[in-house]
């Protein structure tokens, strides 16, 4: 037994609750309503499991995935979540660094406590190369849409992530709870500082707000960089989707804090999976902590899985060190699952290899 594995279960939410403020906290873990999504996600993935293939030979272990024209070291990605300064005061740039560092792509929030072209920055300084990707809610004015658009390609980051389970804000029961809806003096949603419409030096609240297909167009026509749907869960949507020329998707049910009854992610994920008919990536996120997750992901269909709460639990424990050895932990555990699998190369993961657990079996 290797000297991880040793010691007692590692347990990062609990690890972090004992340093956050208990409201911070429950913003980081909690979820809508009555929290269902938010354990299904977690709990559907232990409802599979992988059937190991034998005697496949030896040669090169190589956990590579191609993604939007880049090579990623490895299927996995770091999802957007918001106020990272909330969990660590280093935030968003201790992520970033941390991010490039261990060879993970990092989508960064809107709803980031650090503007985009400082993240940017501080993932470049680990990693000339890094990718940023930035999330973006469609808002009801198209100035202030377009101006983000600017100041994310400004930033170099080389896609934009539109999330579009959100047409109105989740009813967030701890939240709710705990009287928790706005950030504490000093801290800020900083890429919603003067905007068009926002007097100088101050910051807007970013809107939930029904877009539809035709803002999609609008903003497509706006930008050059590739377009990635975040939070589709109907396999119409996907089609519809790849159709009207989005250049990637990413099935998630925003970590259960939007719609409670939705399913799991990776419920969801074969018939997405099915109706993109590898026309563009499929992403997921979702209830991801390890890598037998990864590998179940990949299984269904997925391209690439990100985690959310996992790296802000790093964050809060661990500050820029704890998110790097945190997703390079996440990173060796998959290549260990791969190989366990019989596999090399994370396409070798095949849709037969994924059994529901219990009997009657198959
Ligand atoms: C999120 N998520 C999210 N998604 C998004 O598109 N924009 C956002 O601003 C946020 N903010 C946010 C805050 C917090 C505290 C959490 C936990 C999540 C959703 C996120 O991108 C992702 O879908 C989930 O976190 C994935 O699930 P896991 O890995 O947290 O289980």
């Amino acid at each position: 037994m290797t000297g991880s594995q040793a010691g007692p279960p590692h347990d990062p939410a609990g690890s972090a609750r004992a340093k956050l403020r208990p409201e911070h906290y429950d913003y980081f873990a909690g979820g809508a309503g009555e929290e269902t999504a938010l354990r299904e996600n977690e709990d559907a993935f232990g409802r599979l499991a992988l059937l190991p293939r034998v005697l496949r030979g030896g040669g090169d272990r190589d956990t590579r995935v191609s993604v939007l024209g880049r090579d990623w070291p490895a299927p996995l990605f770091v999802s957007p979540t918001a106020f990272h300064r909330l969990a660590h005061s280093d935030g968003e740039p201790a992520t970033a660094r941390a991010a490039a560092a261990a060879g993970v792509p990092l989508v960064t929030g809107m709803a980031a406590t650090t503007a985009v072209a400082d993240v940017v920055a501080a993932a470049r300084e680990a990693d000339p190369g890094a990718v940023v990707w930035f999330q973006l809610y469609l808002q009801p004015e198209p100035e202030v849409t377009a101006e983000l658009v600017l100041r994310a390609e400004r930033a170099g980051c080389s896609a934009l992530v539109v999330t579009v389970d959100s047409p109105v804000f989740g009813r967030r029961t701890r939240d709710l709870r705990n009287g928790f809806h706005d950030l504490p003096p000093g801290l800020a949603a900083e890429n919603m500082r003067d905007l068009p419409g926002v007097p100088p030096g101050a910051t807007r609240d970013i809107a939930m707000w029904p877009a539809g297909w035709d803002d999609l167009a609008r903003l497509r026509e706006l930008t050059d960089l590739p377009l990635v749907l975040k939070g589709v869960l109907h396999p119409e949507d996907a089609r519809v989707a790849v159709d009207r020329g989005v250049d990637a998707l990413v099935v998630s049910n925003h970590g259960g804090r939007q719609l409670d009854a939705a399913p799991a992610s990776v419920e969801a994920l074969p018939a997405v999976a099915e109706a993109v008919a590898g026309r563009v990536p499929v992403l997921l996120d979702g209830g991801v902590r390890r890598g037998t997750d990864i590998a179940l992901a990949l299984t269904l269909g997925a391209r690439a899985v990100g985690v959310g709460r996992p790296v802000l639990w790093a964050l809060a424990t661990g500050g820029e060190d704890g998110v790097r050895q945190a997703l390079t932990a996440l990173r060796d555990d998959f290549e260990q699952v791969l190989a366990l699998c019989g596999g090399h190369r994370p396409q070798d993961l095949t849709a037969d290899q994924v059994v529901p657990r219990g009997l009657p079996y198959p």
